[in-house]
């Protein structure tokens, strides 16, 4: 076990600074930057995340993130798990793939949930078929510790009016990792609405006493509402009270991940026959006056393993925040080189169902199609108009907290 753990730690450092010293991608296609305590590397399909490496409480690196070991294979793979990628131009779901804007429909290319009368699908996730983590970036700065991407998204693609012009910058620091996404409409008024997809799991993929993340204990302390959202997740229109005590309520105290799965609501809580978590929470910090996002003690989310100790904190200027439990993860999807058992057959080196949750900072999803909510400030944007902004902060930290049953 010991031998195992040290491999994976010679890995980890291999990988983060023999390999990396320099910038350029390394021979696995990927861009690796360093911060105080933490690396990560990045690969320009999708602008993705691929390793983010930090020590957990007994000084093993762990490689948190979801991904392949090469850049090549992000394109291989065919299940396309939107793998720390951005999702763009508009992230989540498009209700019927249209939306309007004063006045005329647009209509994007759908790419979800076929059906016979519309075999393409009867929604957009993610910005369509080809949104932005179906396509490669350009590097345009790489220092030490920063790097970023841009991308030209021209008019019509997928459906969308008007060209975009965006840039995506990641920065490390002092165990913080910073994103920094601005996406300016050049010719037509847009929707704009993107994210950050990581597939988090802060044991490393390691833990050698479950292979799940529900032990993972999750904190939203703003978000005592969520968006209501129908079988197929997408949105109603409604917003719903996180009752206290209820499976969504993650405010009024930190709650693991898997402590509701024994209440009847957590069954269908993510869509028709799906147990789990895949809910926009509303981040409600604004009832609070005016605040600095930054500031110390305003994290939107703390997740927390007591496994590894690790603890991230994500700070952010957005007003919501997906959860996604990975219910829709069944094992096909292997673990990178940097994570994992090697010598405990307990476990294969894949994702299992629930071995993973994504934290999406986002605006509220679909808020194109829900005019009553009254975001079109915050949702579509016009060439001279301000620029559409994403700033967020993961900050993280070792918290030794174990459960009051024992159990990890
Ligand atoms: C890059 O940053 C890391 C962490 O701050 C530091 O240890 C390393 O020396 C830096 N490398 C270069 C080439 O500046
Ligand atoms: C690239 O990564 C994939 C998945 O991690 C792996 O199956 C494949 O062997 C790798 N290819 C090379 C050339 O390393
Ligand atoms: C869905 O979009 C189609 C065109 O793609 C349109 O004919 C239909 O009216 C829309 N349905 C709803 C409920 O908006
Ligand atoms: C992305 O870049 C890689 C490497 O240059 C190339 O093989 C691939 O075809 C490109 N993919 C797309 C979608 O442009
Ligand atoms: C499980 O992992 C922990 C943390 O790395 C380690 O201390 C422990 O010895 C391992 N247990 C077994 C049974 O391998
Ligand atoms: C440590 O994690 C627990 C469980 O998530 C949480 O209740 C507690 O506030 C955290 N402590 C610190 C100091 O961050
Ligand atoms: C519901 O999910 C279960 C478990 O994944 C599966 O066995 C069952 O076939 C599903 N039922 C329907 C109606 O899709
Ligand atoms: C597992 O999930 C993938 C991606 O959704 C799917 O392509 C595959 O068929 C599933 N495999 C099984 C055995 O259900
Ligand atoms: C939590 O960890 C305990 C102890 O390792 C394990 O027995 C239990 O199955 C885990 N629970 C979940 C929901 O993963």
């Amino acid at each position: 076990m010991l031998l195992s753990n040290l491999l994976i730690g010679a890995l980890c450092l291999t990988g983060a600074s023999a390999d990396s010293d320099t910038t350029g991608p390394d021979k696995n296609g990927k861009y690796w930057i360093h911060g105080n305590g933490i690396s990560a590397s990045f690969i320009r399909y999708g602008a993705s995340v691929s390793n983010l490496i930090v020590k957990d409480k007994y000084g093993i690196p762990r490689d948190l993130v979801g991904g392949f070991d090469n850049a090549t294979y992000y394109e291989i793979d065919k299940q396309h798990p939107h793998f720390g990628g951005v999702p763009g131009r508009y992230a989540n779901r498009i209700k019927n793939s249209s939306f309007e804007i004063d006045g005329v429909t647009y209509h994007v290319l759908p790419n979800e949930n076929p059906t016979a009368a519309h075999p393409a699908g009867v929604d957009t996730l993610h910005g369509g078929p080809k949104g932005w983590d179906w396509r490669n970036f350009t590097v345009v700065s790489q220092s030490n510790n920063s790097i970023t991407f841009s991308l030209v998204d021209p008019d019509g693609e997928q459906g969308f009016p008007g060209e975009v012009v965006a840039y995506i910058t990641y920065t490390l620091g002092d165990l913080t990792w910073d994103l920094r996404m601005v996406a300016i409409p050049t010719t037509k008024k847009t929707p704009i609405m993107l994210s950050s997809h990581i597939y988090w799991n802060l044991d490393g993929f390691a833990n050698n006493e479950t292979n799940t993340a529900l032990n993972h204990t999750l904190y939203l302390p703003y978000s005592g509402q969520r968006v209501d959202a129908d079988s197929i997740l997408i949105p109603t229109g409604d917003i719903v009270a996180n009752q206290p005590g209820s499976v969504n309520d993650f405010w009024s105290a930190p709650k693991a991940l898997g402590d509701s799965f024994n209440d009847p609501e957590i069954h269908g809580n993510c869509g028709f026959n799906c147990t789990g978590y895949d809910t926009c929470y509303l981040v409600n910090r604004e009832q609070n006056g005016p605040h600095d996002w930054r500031a110390d003690g305003g994290f939107v989310a703390r997740l927390q393993s007591p496994w590894s100790g690790i603890q991230l904190d994500v700070y952010t200027d957005q007003e919501a925040f997906q959860v996604y439990s990975c219910n829709g993860q069944n094992g096909s999807l292997t673990l990178k080189e940097t994570q994992g058992l090697f010598d405990n057959p307990k476990f294969p080196r894949t994702i299992p169902q629930y071995g993973c949750v994504v934290l999406e900072v986002e605006d509220w999803i679909d808020a194109i199609n829900q005019p009553s909510w009254q975001r079109s400030k915050k949702q579509i944007y016009e060439p001279g108009g301000d620029p559409y902004v994403l700033q967020a902060s993961y900050r993280f930290s070792i918290n030794d907290t174990t459960r009051s049953d024992g159990h990890y």
